[in-house]
């Protein structure tokens, strides 16, 4: 029988752990005692790698444990933005979240992001998010006749909304905020991103088509300032600061 004390403590140099993950689970048809529907919380008990992150501590449990655990992943690598999750109360991506930097000697609390709907344990219903990028016209619009060669751009005006091209959709900015959790309309600090992105853009010709759309009950103004969505943003994104910039142009009329 294997003890505690036979656990090896590295492999290859890199140190073993013992981890405990807690995670916030939910069938839609219901499973044992659990009513279709019902949240209940589990914990997996795995022997992991100090370099492992949230995502190989989930797909050691889903492959060694229990291949019911449902969640959603894809690049491991910080790039499609598809592991978006709550993770010690604060959402990150399972894939850049390393174990060793979550306090492993404590159980880490693994939850699906809040204010959309949870469709199966840590997946949850993106529909109403992709809802609201669509409405801000996510794409280049210009009148005139398409330039036999590329729209010009000078290093300066790229620059303009540098920041807000390198969102990556993950929904981890929109589901911190208070007022998308509370409100039901707000479009979110994701859609305002997604719209900074060509508003700040010279060769776009439709700015104030999207600044009327975020001008309106749904747009910036329920924004509340509170920071949730910048400390939450896994690319770094300065969202706060973007959405201050929407309002600016709304209220002096320049871009
Ligand atoms: S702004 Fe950041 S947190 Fe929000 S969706 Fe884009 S990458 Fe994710
Ligand atoms: S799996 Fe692609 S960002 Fe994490």
């Amino acid at each position: 029988m294997t003890t505690v004390e036979e656990t090896p403590t590295e492999v290859g140099g890199v140190p073993v752990m013992q981890v405990t993950l807690r995670i916030k689970r939910m069938n839609p048809e219901g499973v044992g005692d659990h009513a279709p529907g019902e949240d209940y919380w589990e914990e997996f008990h795995i022997e992991a790698h100090a370099t492992d992150g949230v995502l190989d501590a989930l797909h050691k449990i889903k492959w060694e444990q229990d291949g019911s655990l449902a969640f959603r992943r894809s690049c491991a690598h910080g790039v499609c933005g598809s592991d978006a999750m709550r993770i010690n109360a604060r959402n990150r991506l399972a894939c850049k979240t390393l174990l060793k930097d979550l306090n492993p000697s404590k159980p880490i609390l693994v939850e699906p992001i809040a204010g959309l709907p949870v469709e199966k344990d840590l997946i949850v219903d993106m529909e109403p998010f992709f809802a609201s990028y669509r409405e801000i016209m996510p794409f280049l619009m210009t009148t005139g006749p398409t330039p036999e060669r590329e729209r010009l751009q000078s290093p300066e005006e790229r620059a303009r909304f540098d920041d807000t091209t390198k969102c990556i959709m993950c929904a981890a900015c929109t589901t911190a905020c208070p007022v998308f959790w509370t409100d039901g309309q707000y479009f979110g600090p994701q859609a305002i991103v997604g719209a900074h992105r060509f508003i700040f853009d010279s060769r776009d010709e439709g700015q104030w088509d999207r600044l009327e759309i975020l001008n309106d009950k749904a747009g910036v103004w329920k924004c509340r300032t509170a920071f949730n969505c910048t400390e939450a943003c896994p690319r770094g994104i300065e969202v706060t600061k973007a959405i201050s910039e929407v309002k600016r142009a709304l209220n002096t009329g320049e871009i």
